[in-house]
């Protein structure tokens, strides 16, 4: 498969149409911003890890019964996806606080949540992703009805268990991550977007020690080495 129009630039990604109706190829970038870009940088061979590990947890999502748009991982840099409408949320989840919830709400960074917590942010980098509730998105028309928001927040709770599970055996806490979906030609609501150390915190089950984005926002260096570390403990 060949790309043949790029579709949409994104932080993280570029979108391409293909010979084939409704099938796009995804091409992770080396890019990395923070704070609503008002951060930028670029790390080699970023977006070629991202590409992997990502790959890795939508085959597994896959597999265990999680519908979403990704078909196959083409080659270091690029997959093959179903296009879907994205829809405008980003939808996190959370088991630790941390990151923007800490400073929202002075819940101590490090605190273990009583339970996963699922947040839906505004995704429009004009407003600065601000966070909404079940009843903003009825009124901005983002979904349809409430048994839309409720399957988001249900998809999103149980992708949370699968996958805090799963990277905890391989001695990773799953911090919080952010999801995004969209609606296919059926209309049919799947995951979507990348799930990557971009897009989710990872500490390292002993140390705490910050193997994400993290240390590209708080200046920590050896992103790639996070990375790298990361894709090894998921491969193994
Ligand atoms: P936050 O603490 O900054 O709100 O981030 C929560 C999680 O969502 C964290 O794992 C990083 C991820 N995230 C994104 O993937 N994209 C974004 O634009 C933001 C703000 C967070
Ligand atoms: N991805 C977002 C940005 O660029 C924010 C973040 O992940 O911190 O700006």
């Amino acid at each position: 498969m060949k790309k043949v129009k790029m579709l949409y630039e994104g932080k993280g990604k570029r979108l391409y149409t293909t010979e084939e109706k409704g099938i796009l190829i995804a091409e992770f970038k080396d890019d990395l911003t923070a704070f609503n870009a008002e951060k930028k940088g670029s790390e080699q061979g970023k977006g070629a890890l991202n590409c992997k590990i990502s790959s890795l947890l939508f085959e597994l999502l896959e597999k265990n019964g999680f519908k979403t748009h990704y078909i196959k991982r083409l080659d270091t840099q690029n997959i093959l996806c179903k296009q879907v409408d994205i829809i405008p949320i980003e939808v996190v989840s959370r088991n630790v606080a941390t990151g923007s919830l800490s400073k929202r709400l002075g819940i101590k960074e490090g605190s273990v949540l009583p339970f996963g917590l699922v947040e839906f942010y505004y995704k429009d980098d004009a407003l600065g992703d601000p966070i909404i509730n079940d009843e903003h998105c009825k009124i901005l028309g983002i979904t349809q009805d409430q048994e839309e928001l409720d399957f988001l927040r249900t998809q999103a709770k149980k992708i949370n268990a699968f996958l805090k599970d799963f990277f905890a055996a391989k001695h990773l806490r799953l911090i919080d991550f952010k999801l995004e979906f969209g609606r296919d030609g059926e209309g049919n609501i799947i995951l979507a977007d990348e799930i990557s150390p971009d897009s989710c915190r990872f500490w390292d089950m002993d140390t705490n020690e910050k193997l994400d984005k993290d240390r590209f926002r708080q200046d920590l260096g050896n992103l790639k080495l996070a990375y790298e570390e990361v894709l090894r403990r998921i491969t193994n």
